[in-house]
């Protein structure tokens, strides 16, 4: 009898702490990825526009300090356009013969600076918060592409008698409590960025390429792996098939 006590104690307490104030998060929207599945591979076009975005958008917040220019040309932008890109970029570079630090021009194989100075700066410009680099933020995330996708084009008006903190944004599916979000919707209207290639920029488009260009620069050696696995899993199965039939072979004599 007393363990039949304990057992609805653990249980009714259980059920109390789970539904305390804070609020789940959504499960994420599921979108279908070029880069899902065994032989998926990001969309290189839409990863280049994304590429755009991150550079007119969240660059303003966000460093992306994994990744140097150079390796923009394994997404396919020519080598002359990261050079451009690069020097376009002014890097802090030193000390020189006198001792002091200098600024230079960008080369293709600096990594991209982030746009506040320190961790402190950026909490100071982003009322406390602090935007993440964005090198590993799919890979950091669980639900990953989907998270982050929902993240951008899940703002939403909070829901009456909900407590929106000050300069907070509703967004139910971010992960990091309540639905309190620290981040300003950063893609908010059709055609903020402006593409090249023809494609419709609506939110929902940039949303996806930036995803494209994310779950790159989290996994740049994605493809090589994922071909690694098809080879070792056709080895594998050749291998099989060879030893079943050595093995018929060996022991056909045998009654
Ligand atoms: C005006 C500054 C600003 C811009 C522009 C901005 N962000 Fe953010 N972002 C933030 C801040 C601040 C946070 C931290 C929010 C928090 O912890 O509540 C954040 C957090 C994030 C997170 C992490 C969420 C989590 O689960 O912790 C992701 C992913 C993200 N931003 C992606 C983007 C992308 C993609 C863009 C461009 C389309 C972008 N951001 C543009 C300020 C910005």
């Amino acid at each position: 009898m007393r363990f039949v006590f304990l057992v609805l104690f653990i249980i009714i307490s259980a059920e109390v702490m789970a539904s305390g104030d804070t609020l789940e998060p959504l499960h994420p929207k599921h979108v279908d990825w070029s880069f899902d599945g065994a032989f998926g591979s990001v969309d290189r076009e839409a990863a280049q526009r994304g590429f755009k975005v991150y550079k007119e958008v969240c660059s303003a917040c966000h460093s992306l300090k994994r990744i140097a220019f150079r390796n923009l040309m394994e997404l396919g932008f020519s080598e002359a356009e990261v050079k451009s890109l690069a020097a376009s970029y002014s890097i802090k570079d030193g000390p020189n013969s006198e001792g002091e630090m200098f600024e230079r021009p960008g080369r293709t194989s600096d990594y991209f600076v982030g746009p506040y100075a320190n961790e402190n700066a950026a909490r100071a410009s982003n009322n406390g918060a602090l935007p993440p680099d964005l090198s590993l933020i799919v890979k950091a995330r669980k639900g990953g592409a989907d998270y982050i996708y929902s993240l951008l084009t899940g703002y939403e008006n909070p829901p009456e008698a909900f407590q929106l903190g000050e300069n907070m944004h509703y967004n139910p599916y971010f992960a990091g409590g309540g639905a309190q979000f620290a981040m300003t919707p950063p893609l908010t209207s059709d055609g903020q960025v402006e593409y090249t290639d023809g494609t419709n920029p609506t939110v929902d488009q940039m949303a996806k390429d930036i995803v494209n260009f994310l779950q790159w620069t989290a996994e740049p050696e994605m493809e090589s792996r994922k071909s690694l696995g098809v080879k070792i899993l056709i080895f594998a199965s050749l291998f099989t098939g060879i030893m079943y039939f050595a093995y018929k072979r060996i022991w056909r004599d045998v009654k």
